[in-house]
């Protein structure tokens, strides 16, 4: 008798999980819909604003810079270590003749050097509008095999650049009433996998720092600067050039379209492809061992592990 309740309690709480869960996905779809009618009326224009990217010498920066360009705004600074590429991407946005272009080294994970670097943008090119914190590193390998050094350099690129860059720029947009803060994160700071705890780590407090920062600025009533976090998955960049292509694989320039249409759309959160957004919610709802059934079932657990093993 006992193990027949037992059992039923046990039937009882998974309906009611997987209840929960359909009803999640309600919610997010009516959400996702009424979005679509409100956003129309938030659009704005990119026109004649002055972007900032980071990690412009190749990727999805260099995309960006293009797309910007696309769009109409004015001006575009890039931002990289490599000279060579990042005059290259200088040279094709200048080729589309639609911006002035202007590139400057600086490596972000250097907090002196994004200081220095920032004012000497304003003083050449003049205010910052919108804020493409883009630069990022991964290096690969399981918690114990992986250098001190390495895990630093991670935190420092991908995650406190963003603190840096967004405090030089943040209080000129508050008091110009005008601007745009966007940071590039990852579906890896929604959901983890193994091989790359560093790299999981940065992405997951990159999240974490655009919903405070929009937390903070809407606390003040400001809604003149926008907030954008975009997570893609899988891009085909040099970045993860040893993980197998999978038909969800994104590429530099969908997430770069993606991303200035959000910008346009002031949209707080992007996810990439879509369908990761079930990724995201089941992550929250699933017991930890049907998701890791998940992700080696669509083969990302198998593709990391791979990945790890060619660093
Ligand atoms: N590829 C993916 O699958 C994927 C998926 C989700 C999210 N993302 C994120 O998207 C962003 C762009 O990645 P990507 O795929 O375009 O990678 P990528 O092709 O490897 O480009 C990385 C860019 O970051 C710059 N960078 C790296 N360290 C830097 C530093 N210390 N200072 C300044 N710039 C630095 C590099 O420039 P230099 O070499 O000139 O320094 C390069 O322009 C990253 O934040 C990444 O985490 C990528």
């Amino acid at each position: 008798m006992a193990h027949f309740l037992t059992r039923v309690v046990a039937l009882c709480a998974s309906s009611l999980r997987i209840l929960l869960l359909l009803s999640f996905v309600f919610i997010r779809i009516c959400q996702y819909a009424c979005s679509r009618v409100l956003r129309t009326n938030r659009r704005k224009s990119v026109s004649g604003e002055t972007v900032l990217i980071t990690g412009a010498s190749r990727g999805i920066g260099r995309c960006l810079a293009l797309e910007f360009a696309k769009h109409g705004v004015s001006t575009i600074v890039l931002w990289g270590r490599d000279e060579e590429k990042l005059s290259s991407v200088k040279m094709e946005v200048e080729e589309t003749g639609k911006a002035r272009c202007h590139s400057y080294r600086c490596d972000v994970g250097d907090r002196e050097q994004v200081y220095r670097t920032i004012q000497k943008v304003q003083e050449d090119v003049g205010r910052i509008t919108i804020l493409v914190n883009n630069a990022g590193v991964v290096h690969g390998g399981a918690l114990l095999a992986t250098d001190d050094d390495k895990i630093e350099d991670t935190l420092r690129v991908n995650t406190l650049s963003h603190f840096w860059t967004t405090k030089s720029v943040l209080p000129s947009m508050l008091a110009n009433g005008r601007g745009h803060v966007v940071g590039i994160a990852s579906t890896l700071g929604l959901f983890a996998l193994p091989g790359v705890p560093d790299y999981v780590t940065s992405k997951f407090s990159v999240v974490g720092f655009y919903e405070s920062l929009a937390a903070e600025l809407r606390a003040q009533d400001r809604w003149d600067v926008g907030v954008t976090c975009v997570c893609p998955g899988h891009t085909t960049t040099d970045m993860f050039k040893d993980l197998t292509t999978r038909p969800l694989s994104l590429t530099p320039q969908q997430v770069a379209e993606q991303t200035v249409e959000a910008v346009k759309n002031n949209q707080p959160r992007v996810i990439l492809p879509r369908v990761m957004h079930l990724t995201w919610v089941l992550n929250s709802w699933l017991p930890s061992s049907w998701m890791r059934t998940v992700l080696y079932v669509t083969g990302a657990m198998e593709d990391m592990e791979n990945f790890c093993a060619k660093r």
